[in-house]
C-alpha cells in the first residue's frame, strides 16, 4: 500500500469526527452559548459597490489579513479592501476593468474573474501569474461588446492556496448589467460562503481528510452574516444575485412562501424567466433570480444535498458527505419579512428580441464539431491501490502549470464528455469559454443550458459543447471543489 493510500485510510477516523461535529452544530445551533455561536438576525448588509463610468472601471484591490465582522463576531480573517465580501464590481458589456491587485498577505496570491469571457493571456485573466507578498499586479480585462449580462465573481487562483484563501474571506461579486434594465423594486447581492472559526475567532486550518472530502464550514454566511434579515412589501419584484462562494458546499436553495423566477444561471439571461422551487448551486455557480413577494416570513434555506463521499470505495468510514441533514428543514441562510400594504404591481418584463428566423445562433447542438474529447475526473483510491492512480486527477494526471493537457484550434466547436467514476460529485469548471450542457446522465437537455460550472455527479456523465471563439491562449479547467483543485484536479488548455 502506498503512503498516500495509508493516509487515506488513516484519516477516516478523523472524518467521522468531522461529520459528527457538523451534526452537533445543526442540532445545538441556537442553544449553544459558546463563544463560537453566530449572532443571527442582524439587518442584511450589502457589499460596497464600484461602478464603471465612461466604459472603464479602475479599482485597487488589496488582499490583506485583519479583523472582520463575520457571523456577528470579530474574526481574524482575510479580505479585499477591508471587507468580506470584497466590493461588488458593476460593469457593462464592452467595458474595460483595470484592477491593481496589491498583495498584503504573507503568502502568494493572484486574481481570477470567474465566468467573465475575457482573454486569459498577459495581464488578462491569467491564473499563471503569481503575486508575491508585498507585490502589486495590474490586471486589465476587456469585455467584448456582446459580453453576456449576469452574475460573476472574483477570487484568488494561486494553485495550492485557493481553498484556504477563499475559506478565509477572499471573494467578491462582479455584475455585468443588462443592456435593457429589468424593472425591479430592489436589487440585492447575496454572496454565500462558508467558514469555520475557532473560539478565538480565527479561521481554522482543516485536516487533510477534510481537504479530500472538500471542506464544509460550520458557518454558512450571506455577505459575511449569519441568517441576516431584510424586509419588503407584498407584491414587489426584487432581483437577487446569488453566488455560491463556498469552497465545497453545494447549496440546494429554497425560499418557501415566495414566488421565484430564474432569470439566468452563471452567465446570460433565459429568454423567458421560469418559475423555480429549488435551485441547486454547485460551488462556483451563480443564479440571477426574481422574487415576487407575498406577505409572511420566509427563510432562504440550503436543503440537504448528498454529494457522495470517499467512503464508498473502501466500504467503510464516514457516511455520505452531506450538506445539512435529509430530514431537517435545512440551514437558515437569511430571513425575508414581507409585510405592509401591497405595492403597486411591478412593470412588465420586457421580452428579449426574437430569435433570427426562429433559430438560436448560440445553439451549439447543430454546430460542426471539430473534436470529441473525454475528460475523466478521478478522486481518491477509486482507480485501484496503485500509487500513481491515487489522488485528484483529470485523465489520470495531477495539475502541472508547465504542461498543456488539451490543445484546441481557435474558432472551433468541441464536444467534451465529462465522466466521473468516483463516488463523489465533482463540479467541473472551464475558464474563459462557457460550456453548453447538452446531455446529463443520458438525458438530452432541450433547450441546452449554459454553465461555466457543471456538476458531474458521482458515477455520472455529462456532455458539453464549447465554442472556442474570441480568445486564444492558455487557461485552465478544474474541479470547483477548490480543495480538489488545490490537490491537483486541474488541467491546462491552450487555444491557438
Ligand atoms: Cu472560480 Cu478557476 O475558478
Ligand atoms: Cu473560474
Ligand atoms: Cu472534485
Amino acid at each position: 500500500m502506498s503512503r498516500r493510500s495509508a493516509l487515506l485510510l488513516g484519516g477516516l477516523g478523523a472524518a467521522g469526527t468531522v461529520a459528527g461535529g457538523a451534526g452537533l452544530w445543526w442540532t445545538l445551533d441556537s442553544r449553544s452559548s459558546s463563544r463560537s455561536a453566530p449572532v443571527t438576525g442582524a439587518d442584511l448588509s450589502q457589499p460596497s459597490e464600484l461602478r464603471s463610468t465612461g466604459g472603464r472601471l479602475e479599482v485597487r484591490l488589496e488582499a490583506g489579513a485583519g479583523q472582520f465582522p463575520l457571523a456577528g463576531r470579530q474574526a481574524q480573517a482575510l479580505g479585499y479592501n477591508g471587507g468580506i465580501p470584497g466590493p461588488t464590481l458593476r460593469l457593462l458589456p464592452g467595458d474595460v476593468l483595470n484592477v491593481r491587485l496589491a498583495n498584503s498577505l504573507d503568502q502568494p496570491t493572484n486574481l481570477h474573474v470567474h465566468g467573465l469571457h475575457v482573454s486569459p493571456e498577459g495581464s488578462g485573466d491569467n491564473v499563471f501569474v503569481v503575486v508575491n507578498p508585498g507585490a502589486v499586479h495590474d490586471y486589465e480585462y476587456r469585455l467584448p461588446a456582446d459580453h453576456p449580462p449576469g452574475v460573476y465573481w472574483y477570487h484568488p487562483h494561486h494553485h495550492g492556496m485557493v481553498a484556504d484563501q477563499i475559506f478565509a474571506g477572499l471573494f467578491g461579486a462582479i455584475i455585468v448589467e443588462d443592456p435593457d434594465p429589468v424593472p425591479v423594486s430592489t436589487e440585492r447581492v447575496l454572496v454565500i460562503s462558508d467558514t469555520t472559526l475557532d473560539g478565538g475567532g480565527n479561521v481554522v486550518r482543516v485536516s487533510q481528510m477534510e481537504r479530500m472530502l472538500g471542506r464544509e464550514g460550520e458557518l454558512i454566511l450571506v455577505n459575511g452574516q449569519s441568517n441576516p434579515e431584510f424586509t419588503a412589501m407584498p407584491g414587489q419584484r426584487e432581483r437577487w444575485r446569488l453566488i455560491n462562494a463556498c469552497v465545497a458546499r453545494y447549496l440546494a436553495l429554497r425560499l418557501d412562501g415566495q414566488q421565484l423566477q430564474l432569470l439566468g444561471m452563471d452567465s446570460g439571461r433565459f429568454r423567458t424567466p421560469s418559475p423555480v422551487e429549488e435551485l441547486l448551486l454547485a460551488p462556483g455557480n451563480r443564479a440571477d433570480v426574481l422574487v415576487t413577494t407575498a406577505a409572511g416570513n420566509s427563510i432562504l434555506r440550503a436543503a440537504y444535498y448528498d454529494r457522495g463521499s470517499m467512503a464508498g470505495m473502501m466500504g467503510q468510514g464516514p457516511g455520505p458527505r452531506r450538506t445539512g441533514q435529509p430530514d431537517a428543514a435545512g440551514a437558515a441562510l437569511a430571513t425575508l419579512r414581507v409585510a405592509g400594504s401591497t405595492a403597486a404591481s411591478p412593470a412588465p418584463l420586457s421580452p428579449l428580441p426574437p430569435l433570427p428566423a426562429g433559430r438560436d445562433p448560440d445553439d451549439l447542438r447543430t454546430a460542426a464539431v471539430a473534436a470529441h474529447r473525454q475528460l475523466t475526473l478521478s478522486s481518491g483510491a477509486g482507480m485501484g491501490m496503485g500509487g500513481a492512480m491515487m489522488g485528484f486527477t483529470i485523465n489520470g494526471r495531477e495539475f502541472s502549470a508547465a504542461r498543456t493537457d488539451t490543445t484546441v484550434a481557435a474558432g472551433s466547436v468541441e464536444e467534451w464528455t465529462l465522466t466521473n467514476p468516483s463516488p463523489m460529485d465533482h463540479p467541473f469548471h472551464l475558464h474563459v469559454w462557457p460550456m453548453q450542457v447538452i446531455e446529463e446522465g443520458g438525458r438530452v437537455l432541450d433547450p441546452p443550458e449554459w454553465r461555466d460550472v457543471v456538476n458531474v455527479p458521482a458515477q455520472g456523465r455529462v456532455k458539453v459543447r464549447v465554442a472556442f471563439k474570441d480568445f486564444a491562449g492558455r487557461a485552465v479547467y478544474h474541479c470547483h471543489i477548490l480543495d480538489h483543485e488545490d490537490l491537483g484536479m486541474m488541467g491546462v488548455i491552450e487555444v491557438r
